[in-house]
């Protein structure tokens, strides 16, 4: 039985948080539609699914009726216009300032009871800016960033635009909390606290290695095991995506209008060569096996 305030979730964006958002919303026992175009993206979606469900039943998290049921709570659209019947929409696409804006002025227009909240999962824009999308109902616009891999992760920062109403922030931690995570709120500045804090401590992970001070291997062990991180800077950068790394850091210059946010040169020179890291096979480190 499900303790959830919302009966069906529609996710935008099939990818890596896009799914893991869906999986833990059905999880809960909330009904979820997820919506994605790009061809393929569904299927990987549904064999992701699979295997993290598998893996929560391995490790006695969860009963296998309990992942049956998840997975079957799980629908796939691939039209946006068939996103309907949802009473609450969180968008986990593309991090591109004008995609967002599209997608979220579509859904208000789809969606025109401002009892339906759209929330998204962006790391680092501005929720004020995306709020604008939805016109005259900016208020039910909130930032609801989860935290990759969403399974494992406790966290949701919730963050407020300067339109957001404070019922639907308190809306947010409630679902975010019928989820199984634990909300805790930033208000709308460039990066929120996650990546403020967190990207320029792994460019400056790249500076140490860019001028010598060590190598790649010890500069994450020294912070894995000196300082207690599961993973250290760098490969969390591969996990995170050295793309996703620099534009983070971009808004954080640009937002915070300050030169020390500036990405490192050598992050920004593995990005021109390809080397994205997991999605790529190689970032800093190699990845054979994808
Ligand atoms: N679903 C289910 N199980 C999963 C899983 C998933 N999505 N992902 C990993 N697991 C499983 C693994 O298969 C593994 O199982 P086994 O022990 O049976 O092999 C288990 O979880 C533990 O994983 P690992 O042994 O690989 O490694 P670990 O103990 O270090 O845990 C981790 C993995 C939770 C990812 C941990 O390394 C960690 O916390 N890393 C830091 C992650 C982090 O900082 N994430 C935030 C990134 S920033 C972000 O997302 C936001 C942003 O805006 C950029």
């Amino acid at each position: 039985m499900s303790n959830s305030p919302i009966s069906t979730l529609g996710v935008l964006g099939a990818g890596q948080m896009g799914g893991g958002i869906a999986q833990v919303a059905a999880m809960a026992g909330i009904n979820v539609k997820v919506f994605d175009s790009f061809p393929g993206a569904l299927d990987k979606c549904k064999a992701v699914h699979a295997k993290s469900l598998a893996k929560l039943v391995e490790k006695a998290k969860l009963t296998k009726d309990a992942a049956d049921a998840a997975a079957a709570r799980i629908s796939f659209v691939a039209s946006l216009d068939q996103l309907t019947g949802c009473d609450w929409v969180v968008e986990a696409v593309i991090e591109d300032v004008r995609v967002k804006k599209d997608l979220l002025a579509k859904l208000a227009a789809m969606y025109p009871s401002d009892d339906v909240v759209l929330a998204t999962n962006t790391s680092s824009i501005s929720i004020t800016d995306l709020a604008t999308a939805a016109g005259s109902t900016a208020h039910r616009v909130v930032g609801m960033h989860f935290f990759n891999p969403v399974p494992l992760m406790q966290l949701v920062e919730v963050i407020p635009g300067i339109q957001t109403s404070p019922a639907v922030v308190e809306r947010t931690i409630a679902l975010a909390t019928a989820m199984g995570k634990t909300p805790l709120r930033a208000n709308d500045r460039a990066g929120f606290i996650s990546n403020r804090v967190l990207m320029p401590m792994i460019n400056e992970a790249f500076y140490a290695w860019m001028e010598g001070v060590a190598e790649p291997q010890a500069i994450d062990g020294i912070m894995k095991l000196g300082c207690n991180f599961p993973m250290g800077p760098l490969r969390l950068a591969d996990f995170i995506g050295l793309d996703t790394c620099v534009h983070i850091m971009n808004v954080l210059a640009d937002g915070l209008n300050n030169d020390r946010y500036r990405a490192c040169p050598l992050l920004k020179q593995l990005v021109i060569a390809g080397r994205l890291g997991d999605k790529t096979g190689r970032g800093v480190f190699e990845y054979p096996a994808k």
